[in-house]
């Protein structure tokens, strides 16, 4: 996708922060051929104080399974061209520091109603989590999907992500749905907790 997306694109904006002593948070296409990119999901699709927070692992195996930035690049091709799939690196001051996603209206989403959005989103960067970052980016984040005719935003939360949830809780997130023994962590099975946020 390099010379389809262009970094400098219209989608950067940028957003003050009194936490962070006033760092610009800016966003742009996340870009599945830079290198730098992948390398960075990798590292965090890695990191284990949060790996197991925000990807599903089938069993105690598969929590173990190194991401390699080859892989991030593949899963992460989205065509230029389609306004529904959409992943952003959220950047600090130029820096990335996260990503964010979403799609509309396919699995794993429960709500069987058309216009339905999925959201995704790491703070992959310690420095940069717990300082107002992660409620900047998901308001940006709903801003895009509705932009993309979303009227609603679906999301999975892990059981034992008590942070996660109770930053959805804080954007206006509720739970609709639970999903038992859904992903493997910390030793055992922990439900998938689906919420959802109506638009309008
Ligand atoms: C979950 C995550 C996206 C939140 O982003 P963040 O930048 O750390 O969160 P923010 O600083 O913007 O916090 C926003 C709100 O979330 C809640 N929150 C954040 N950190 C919290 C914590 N440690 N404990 C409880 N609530 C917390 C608070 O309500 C907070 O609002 P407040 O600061 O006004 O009290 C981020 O921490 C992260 O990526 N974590 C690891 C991966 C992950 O869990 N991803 C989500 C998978 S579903």
């Amino acid at each position: 996708m390099s010379g389809v997306i262009d970094f400098e694109y219209a989608y950067n904006y940028e957003v003050d922060t009194d936490r962070m002593d006033h760092k610009k948070i800016t966003f742009r296409p996340f870009d599945a051929d830079s290198a730098k990119d992948c390398e960075l999901m990798a590292a965090w699709e890695n990191d284990l104080e949060i790996r197991d927070l925000f990807q599903v692992f089938r069993d105690e195996e598969a929590s173990k399974r190194v991401s390699t930035s080859a892989e991030v690049s593949k899963n992460y091709q989205k065509s230029p061209d389609n306004p529904t799939e959409q992943s952003f690196m959220i950047l600090l001051d130029g820096e990335p520091v996260g990503e964010m996603n979403f799609f509309l209206d396919r699995k794993p989403i429960m709500t069987p109603k058309p216009n339905t959005a999925w959201a995704g989103i790491v703070v992959g960067e310690v420095h940069a989590r717990g300082c107002g970052i992660g409620r900047i980016a998901m308001q940006e984040l709903e801003q895009r999907a509705k932009t993309a005719g979303a009227k609603r935003m679906e999301l999975g939360v892990f059981e034992h992500n008590n942070r996660a949830i109770s930053f959805y809780q804080s954007l206006g997130y509720r739970e609709f749905a639970r999903l038992p023994d859904y992903t493997f962590a910390n030793g055992k099975k922990w439900a998938d907790i689906r919420m959802i946020k109506e638009f309008d």
